[in-house]
Formats: C-alpha cells, structure tokens, sequence
C-alpha cells in the first residue's frame, strides 16, 4: 500500500459532493473509539414520531416492492421479522445474521471512512447506523439513515452467495490502492447499492440505494433507464452521479454469478 502514498489523492464520488458544499452528513467520519457490536448494541429510546417515521417509510415503500424486488430480499426481509410495527432492534437482526450467514452488526455514528467500512465487511460485519431521518425527509436523505441500512441493506445480508461477495468485496477493498479503490467504490455502487437481477419471471431490483429510495424503485425498471449485462470490467469505468436519479444500471444474472465474477476479476487484478 505505502507505494501509492504519494500519488495524487482520487476522490471518491462522496469525498467530491462534500467539497462542493453538500451537507456534511455525507462526510466519512473516522472511528476513533471502537463501536458496539452484536450483543453490545442498545436499543435506543425513539420518539413516537421517529417510531411513525419508520412506519411510514416502511409501508410506503414496501407497498412498491411486489414485482420489483428481487425473492432473495423479499425472503431476507421475511427472515429479519422487519415490519411496519417498530424500528428494529439491530440486536436481533445481528442474530439473525449470525444463523444464516454469520454476518454481525456494529452500530456506527453515521457515514464511516472507508478504511473502517471495509475492515468491518471484510470481517462480516456490516456497519449500520441508529438513528432515523426527520419528518421533513421522509421523501430523501442525503446520508445513510437506519432506513437505508436496515431496510435497503440487511434483507441481502441472509443470502449465502450475496455474503460471501460482499466480504470478498471487503477483503479486496482494502488490498486495493489508487484507481482500484476507485474501481471498487463504482462497482459496489452498480451492485450493492443500484444492481438489478434478471430473473425469468422479469427484471428486479436487489440494490438497497433503490430499494430505500421513492423515486429509485419507481424509476429503476422504467423505460428510462438502459439496463446493461454484468461485467466488471464495464462497470468500474461507468462514470454515475450520486445525486440524480440513475439513467445506467447493470443486472447479474444470478447472486452466484456476482460471486463468482466478482472473485475471477479481483483475482485477475491480484486483489484476493
Ligand atoms: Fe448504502
């Protein structure tokens, strides 16, 4: 790694929106103390209005997902008991985690740097926040919220196949340096967070920056956005704004494919 040190800096997608000004939620914060995991996270004391927020959100936007969302989140969301009854208890959910895959959870104070990110997910961890957007944004959020990481992330987190890639994605983030950090954070943005699946029954979303999202999972199987095969190489080099609705997206065939695609090319790149 220390080769790269002097290269100049390539900022990320976030790293650029936060120097143009945008809201500071959207900077990565470092971990400086180490964060509750697992057993050690509290259930935080939520407003009645917070505990609306959620349920509203819930509903909202689980009323889009039949015929949207992929099975495998569908069954994960089954599998995490989430409903529209109370904001989940990141406790529970990491047991869950803990008997279909061996994931856990680490609660983590908001957006964390990316060395923090990957050390987590490479350790099959995921970092999630605890807190829930305000009434006034309810319609977007311009950082993670706990809708965005339980809702849109955790289903996932339960399918063997989607796991194992994202550990693997973990590992190879942080043996990564220069364009191959870059190369990394629009892969994960193309699959973790905007990836669709081609399922014989029609195309579906498996990506939480969609499934959490309004206007996302009403715009990502519309006529207006071209849907293009899985290939890593395209996608690292497909350039994508983070503050506007998503006109290219890629669909794997399958969560083995993304597995198994994903290892060939981080082998091929000597990341793995
Ligand atoms: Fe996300």
């Amino acid at each position: 790694m220390g080769s790269n040190s002097k290269d100049e800096k390539i900022l990320s997608a976030y790293e650029k929106a936060a120097q143009e000004g945008i809201d500071p939620r959207c900077i990565p914060q470092k971990l400086t103390s180490p964060v509750p995991i697992h057993d050690e996270i509290v259930y935080p004391e939520y407003t009645e209005e917070e505990q609306n927020n959620w349920k509203f959100l819930y509903n909202r936007q689980m009323s889009f997902l039949p015929g949207r969302a992929c099975d495998e989140y569908i069954e994960g969301a089954k599998a995490l008991n989430l409903s529209q009854d109370k904001i989940p208890y990141l406790k529970k959910i990491s047991h869950v985690f803990q008997e279909t895959t061996g994931w856990k959870v680490a609660r983590v104070p908001g957006l964390i740097d990316v060395e923090d990110f990957f050390g987590l997910i490479s350790r099959k961890i995921f970092p999630s926040t605890d807190y829930i957007r305000s009434k006034e944004e309810l319609d977007y959020t311009p950082a993670p919220d706990l809708f965005h990481d339980i809702f849109g992330h955790m289903p996932l987190l339960t399918n063997s196949n989607f796991a194992s890639f994202y550990q693997q994605f973990g590992i190879a983030s942080l043996n990564a340096t220069g364009i191959d950090r870059k190369y990394l954070e629009t892969l994960h943005w193309f699959t973790v967070e905007f990836g669709l699946i081609k399922k014989p029954e029609g195309m579906r979303i498996y990506g939480a920056g969609i499934l959490s999202s309004l206007g996302e999972v009403q715009h990502a199987l519309s006529d207006d956005v071209e849907v293009r095969e899985f290939n890593p190489d395209k996608i690292v080099v497909q350039e994508y704004d983070v503050w506007h609705l998503q006109p290219i997206l890629f669909a794997i065939e399958s969560f083995e494919q993304l597995e198994d695609g994903f290892e060939s090319w981080t082998k091929r790149k000597k990341l793995l």
